[in-house]
């Protein structure tokens, strides 16, 4: 076990000990004043029932932070084992919607086809948080798949899928 002081100069280190946790992957969207908006995102995570809230962080050097940050409403997307297309696509951009089936959610995000659950969400809250904001929702709306399908996953740096025990 390698043990040291997180520190800037110690990213590497922290990183690889942050990517020990293996995470969903979801893609969240939002109508903004540059138009529809998406970014792939693991650090979406579930907050509260009642209300229903949740939560993912944005990295403020992020070209896409401000607009999420002003957004009065987002959509997170659950990625399918069978989405890393999608995840890939929207971590390399956020404008292009082009290649996927798209409709308006009913706060105004854009909302794709196909994924394992949606959550629509109204801006509840913006924190600064270091170099990160995070930004919660509540839920307004939720979608589920009816069919059990693999969910996407990332861990280390690499997507995956679950293996559940035998
Ligand atoms: C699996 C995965 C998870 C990611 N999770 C986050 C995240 O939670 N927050 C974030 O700000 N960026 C996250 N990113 C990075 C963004 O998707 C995107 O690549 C980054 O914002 C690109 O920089 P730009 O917005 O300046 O174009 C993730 C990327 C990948 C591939």
């Amino acid at each position: 076990m390698k043990s040291f002081t997180p520190d800037p100069t110690r990213s590497t280190d922290l990183r690889r000990a942050l990517g020990q946790f293996g995470t969903g992957v979801a893609l969240i969207t939002a109508q903004t004043g540059e138009g529809p908006l998406g970014m792939t995102a693991n650090s979406f995570s579930s907050v509260s029932l009642d209300p229903p809230l949740v939560l993912w962080s944005a990295a403020r050097s992020s070209k896409r932070h401000d607009a999420f940050a002003a957004a009065s409403a987002f959509c997170i997307h659950v990625l399918s084992a069978d989405q890393i297309d999608v995840a890939n696509h929207f971590a390399a951009q956020g404008h292009d919607f082009s290649p996927y089936a798209v409709e308006e959610g009913p706060n105004g995000a854009p909302t794709l086809h196909g994924c394992l659950a949606t959550f629509h969400c109204d801006t509840y809250a913006v924190h600064r948080a270091g170099d990160h904001s995070i930004i919660l929702g509540q839920i307004t709306a939720a979608a589920t798949q009816p069919e059990e399908r693999d969910g996407l996953l990332f861990k280390r740096g690499r997507f995956g899928r679950f293996t559940p025990d035998p």
